[in-house]
């Protein structure tokens, strides 16, 4: 990382706790008695998913699992494995995937595979960003916060090496390539 270059803010508090409640709102009225799980995908959703839930008014599980893909932290291979299952029975029930950003989509799209071999009675995607410049699978994402530009972000939950997930605004940083 280019240590010249300058954190701006793409969404700040604000912006982000409306698309929050839009979402809340959009997932409401599809789920409202189908006592969903709702599985956030660690660790970048978990402050988006937090939130989320607060503005959701009706019986749900929350559970976690957490991926990670093969290969260097720079290259991905695309293969991704299962480095903390879901603890959460899901056949028969109506998974909702919560995540911070759909990005390649790779990760995603194992997902939604993985979960369906458990027979689930559906599974929809949740991202409050979509970086669809960068896709290399095609993903379905059924409700999304924000189409975001091909930059890196951080803030919010999302994370370069880490840190930077307690900001409270979604920030990229200015001068990097
Ligand atoms: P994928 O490329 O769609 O499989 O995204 C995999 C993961 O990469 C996401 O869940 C994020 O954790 C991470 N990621 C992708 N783009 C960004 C970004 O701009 N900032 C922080 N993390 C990112």
């Amino acid at each position: 990382m280019n240590p010249r270059a300058e954190l701006r803010v793409l969404f700040n508090r604000r912006e982000i706790e409306a698309a929050v409640r839009r979402l809340a709102s959009e997932i409401s009225q599809d789920y409202r008695n189908k006592n969903p799980v709702l599985l956030g995908i660690l660790r970048g959703s978990f402050v988006f998913l937090a939130d989320l839930i607060r503005h959701l008014d009706f019986p749900l599980e929350v559970d976690f699992i957490e991926l990670s893909s093969y290969g260097s932290s720079t290259q991905t291979s695309g293969k991704i494995k299962v480095v903390k299952k879901l603890e959460t029975p899901v056949r028969d029930h109506d998974v909702l995937i919560v995540e911070d950003i759909v990005d390649t989509g790779l990760t995603t799209a194992f997902l939604i595979k993985y979960l369906k071999r458990q027979k689930p009675a559906s599974v929809r995607l949740c991202a409050l960003t979509d970086k669809p410049s960068r896709r290399e699978v095609p993903v379905k994402i059924d409700y999304i916060g924000f189409t975001v530009p091909n930059k890196f972000l951080v803030g919010y939950g999302l994370d370069a090496n880490q840190k930077f997930r307690n900001l409270p605004d979604i920030c990229y940083f200015e001068g990097e390539a």
